[in-house]
């Protein structure tokens, strides 16, 4: 039987009793005033009043508790052919001496740290030495390129950024300190100083006066005996900025809390994903989302678990057969992934052939998250590894389960296709577009009914108007997760799509409008449309559309590769955009507005209906023409 009814319930009953007993869990230095607070900030504030320390509870109380022997960290990369761990103890005393090296580059109790990293230990030492210090950190993903960098400097104003000088994808190595040095040449806001950790296999120039070499300011330190101890910071300062794609180029800086960040994070270890202290939960996931800073960095951590940083792939180092080798080596409990890396793995060993060289007999549970788990997903993964496969649903803003299976609380049903039900602390309805609930069934917006649980999103940086305009204020009361979908006559939850043209590409969130502003700067681009079609492997892939300006008689083909390019340096690898079209003319309503959800359906070979606001049929025609030339789509009936 599983506890999850009387469980929900009770937070649904009382949410300030339940949040005040899960925080029973987290050290503080100083209690709340209240558990919760209404009337501050945008929709109320968790802990005001609570003083305590991220690094410390992650930590030093682990050390002081008896557990300093046992492993915090492994990092396991097959692309460096290394391993290497660290027990709670270790981990401490680095995460102390960087936290002593970043005071003395300068860096204070809420200063702003950028993190561009690739997936090493010392990314996840960054994280903690800032939050040790009480200073701000904002990690951006190591496959956005420098103009991306530059817009988050600008954003967060960072008085230090910490870099390696590259990172390696698959066989390709990415040199990341050009990257770096070009985002701090195009942003007008200059970070004090930069320390790059030099990587053997491709090291990088130092700017001398700015950039300090990592390893030499750390072993100095440790020479010195230089260790900094974890600042007293409130439960409602910021812990951390991370940057999401919204509906325009400049990205949302989602603010993370202190306080209510540890109590709910710490919660889901034990209820949601039914991990013991001790055990090693393993996210296959990058530090650079938010699947990353929440599971592979604080929660793990926080609960006494051993976390696993992977510098590798599902596929290709070496072979589909890694995760396998990965949860054997290192007795994984849990693994959590996107199904795209499932269905990489899926689409080069079918038959999951590999599954059988590796003994998987500690591993219990694999779950999904990032973009909807399509149920053949979920039935080959169940299959081939015999465990139960979770889907959860989550977003940036969240930082952690919206709706999810809770394996710690005893399972519910799986039903494929639904992330299962809300989690405590989430209210959850379906909103028609006047923000009135639907019956069970019927498609709508998926809203949270305000307040959000500990762990959401208090605000965007520095932008409260931003954030009341993007979340709540569209239906009143209620946060809008900007997803649609519906939910059964049993409660469960479905997610359809985003309302918004966030796209979803290998479980990474991307804006389509955010590249077209990209496209457009193209000096031969008169207008664009980017919309996002299926993908079988990656769930959507971006495709963009352009318009030429008149008189251009260049070869088109030689337009799109420029596109491509274009887009690839300014947002960066990570965008996957490779799929662009010179067409005659968008298609468009009489008002002016481009039609994308019918392009959409087309390139997606879904029938589509003729819209009758439309400017000119014909041109739909001739959209669906290009993209047969280019072997996607179907003209499928118009009146279908
Ligand atoms: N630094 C630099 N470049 C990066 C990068 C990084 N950290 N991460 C990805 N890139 C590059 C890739 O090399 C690729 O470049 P290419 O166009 O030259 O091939 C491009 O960005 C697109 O990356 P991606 O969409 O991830 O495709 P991929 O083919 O490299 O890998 C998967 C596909 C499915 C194996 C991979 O996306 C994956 O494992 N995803 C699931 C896990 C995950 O990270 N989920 C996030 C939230 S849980
Ligand atoms: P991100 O903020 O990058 O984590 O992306 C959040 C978005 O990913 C959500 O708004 C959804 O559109 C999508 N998403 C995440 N998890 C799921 C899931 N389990 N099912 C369906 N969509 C999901």
């Amino acid at each position: 039987m599983s506890r999850y009814a009387e469980v929900y319930a009770a937070s649904q009953r009382d949410a300030e009793a339940f949040w005040a007993e899960a925080a029973q869990d987290v050290t503080w230095y100083k209690r709340w005033d209240k558990v919760f607070d209404p009337y501050a900030g945008q929709y109320g504030r968790w802990f005001p009043g609570a003083e305590c320390n991220t690094a410390y509870n992650c930590l030093d109380r682990h050390v002081e508790k008896g557990r300093g022997g046992q492993k915090a960290l492994i990092y396991d990369s097959p692309v460096t052919k290394s391993q290497r761990s660290y027990s709670y103890s270790e981990l401490t005393l680095e995460v102390a001496t960087l936290a002593g090296v970043l005071i003395d580059i300068g860096v204070k109790k809420g200063d702003r740290v950028i993190v561009y990293m690739p997936m090493i230990p010392e990314a996840v030492m960054a994280m903690l030495a800032c939050a040790r210090i009480g200073a701000v950190h904002s990690v951006v993903f190591g496959g956005f390129a420098a103009t991306e960098l530059a817009t988050r400097l600008d954003d967060a104003r960072p008085v230090a950024i910490l870099s390696a000088s590259c990172g390696i994808e698959g066989a390709r190595l990415v040199a990341y300190k050009p990257l770096l040095d070009k985002a701090i040449e195009l942003a007008i806001h200059k970070p004090n100083a930069c320390l790059v950790l030099q990587r053997p296999m491709l090291e990088a120039a130092l700017t001398s006066g700015r950039d300090f070499d990592w390893a030499e300011a750390v072993k100095l330190a440790k020479a010195n005996g230089r260790k900094a101890g974890c600042a007293t910071v409130a439960a409602t300062d910021p812990a951390y900025i991370l940057y999401t794609s919204g509906t325009t180029g400049q990205p949302k800086g989602v603010v993370r809390d202190t306080g209510g960040h540890m109590v709910a994070l710490k919660w889901t270890m034990k209820n949601l994903y039914g991990i013991e202290p001790g055990e090693v939960f393993w996210s296959a996931s990058d530090v650079g989302w938010v699947v990353g800073h929440s599971y592979i960095c604080y929660a793990p951590l926080l609960h006494g678990a051993t976390t696993v940083v992977y510098e590798g792939k599902p596929v290709g180092t070496p072979d589909a057969g890694a995760f396998w080798r990965v949860i054997a080596e290192h007795n994984v409990s849990a693994l959590f992934t996107a199904p795209t890396a499932f269905r990489a793995i899926k689409k080069e060993d079918p038959e999951g052939k590999l599954i059988g060289n590796y003994d998987l007999r500690g591993f219990r549970t694999l779950f999904l998250a990032g973009e909807r788990a399509d149920p053949e997903t979920i039935k080959w993964a169940e299959r081939h590894l015999g465990v139960p496969v979770i889907d959860h649903w989550w977003q940036t803003e969240t930082g952690w389960a919206i709706a999810g299976n809770p394996v710690g609380l005893g399972m519910l049903p799986v039903k494929y296709g639904s992330p299962t039900v809300p989690m405590p602390g989430y209210t959850i309805d379906v909103l028609d577009d006047k923000g009135k609930p639907v019956a069970a069934g019927q498609t709508g917006t998926l809203a949270i009914k305000l307040p959000m649980p500990p762990g959401c999103l208090p605000t965007l940086w520095g932008n409260d108007a931003r954030f009341r305009k993007s979340y709540v204020e569209d239906f009143s009361g209620y946060y809008s997760t900007s997803d649609a979908g519906y939910r059964d006559a049993d409660g469960y939850v479905y997610v359809m799509a985003r309302t918004d043209d966030v796209i979803n590409v290998a479980g990474h969130r991307l804006s389509t409008g955010q590249m077209e502003e990209v496209v457009a700067q193209h000096k031969d681009v008169a207008e664009s449309a980017v919309i996002g079609v299926a993908d079988d492997m990656k769930g959507q892939l971006p495709a963009g559309f352009i318009v030429l300006n008149a008189g251009v008689t260049r070869d088109q083909r030689e337009i799109e590769a420029e596109v491509v390019q274009l887009v690839r340096d300014v947002i960066g690898p990570v965008a996957a955009f490779k799929n662009v079209m010179v067409v005659k003319r968008l298609p468009k309503t009489r008002s002016g507005k481009v039609l994308r959800g019918t392009m959409r359906a087309i390139a997606d070979g879904e029938p589509w209906i003729m819209p009758a606001t439309i400017d000119d049929p014909a041109i739909l025609e001739e959209i669906a023409d290009t993209l047969k030339g280019r072997g996607m789509g179907s003209k499928a009936n118009p009146s279908a």
